[in-house]
């Protein structure tokens, strides 16, 4: 629960900005930041694949070791609008291990740097927390110079 309006317009006034503006939904959806933001960030849609979202909306009692119950109102308001904003292409089309956008091969690629002992300080918990490193992780942004390095980590992150 947290700046969930005010992330919303974010969402949207960031979408005019060209580099990795694919990643923003082209409508921020309340609902969805307010109860998919609650424990961790808010992923942008376009991170996983249709089928992917189509999975864990469809097994949120059983949400990656947690439960993430909701009505069956809201699960088909936030389904419904994640399947409009999944992402597409190649890299996203791909079935991403455990519909986990962590276990990807984009994304084990794009991370391939970063030391292991960091994914595991305190600060950061497991790689789901985008936001421990990128600033702007919850308005799905992810330009390198919106990184920091997370309390606890020696040198710099790159
Ligand atoms: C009660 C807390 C809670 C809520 C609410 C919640 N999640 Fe999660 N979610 C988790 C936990 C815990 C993980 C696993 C994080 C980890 O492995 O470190 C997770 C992981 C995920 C992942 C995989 C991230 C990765 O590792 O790639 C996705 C996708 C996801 N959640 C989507 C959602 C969506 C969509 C909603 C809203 C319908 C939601 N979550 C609401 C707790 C929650
Ligand atoms: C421990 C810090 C850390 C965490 C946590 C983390 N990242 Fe990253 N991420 C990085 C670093 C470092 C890079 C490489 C930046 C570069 O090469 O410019 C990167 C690169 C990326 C890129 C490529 C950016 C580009 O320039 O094209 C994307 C997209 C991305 N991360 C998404 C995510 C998502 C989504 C999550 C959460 C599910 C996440 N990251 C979690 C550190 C992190």
């Amino acid at each position: 629960m947290r700046t969930s309006f005010f992330a919303g317009l974010t969402w949207l006034a960031a979408s005019a900005c060209a580099s990795d503006s694919a990643m923003r939904p082209s409508q921020a959806l309340p609902l969805y930041t307010q109860e998919c933001g609650a424990c961790h960030t808010v992923y942008a849609p376009a991170l996983l694949s249709a089928a992917s979202w189509s999975r864990v909306m469809g097994n949120l009692g059983r949400h990656y070791g947690s439960d993430a119950s909701l009505e069956p109102a809201q699960i088909q308001t936030i389904g419904r609008w994640l399947q409009t904003e999944a992402g597409t292409g190649r890299k996203r089309d791909k079935a991403s291990p455990e519909d986990r956008i962590t276990r990807a091969d984009w994304f084990v690629h794009e991370h391939r740097k970063v030391p292991s002992y960091v994914w595991q300080l305190a600060s950061v918990k497991s790689a789901s927390q985008c936001s421990a490193c990128h600033t702007r992780a919850d308005e799905g942004s992810f330009r390198g110079r919106e990184l920091r390095a997370p309390v606890g980590m020696k040198g710099r992150l790159e």
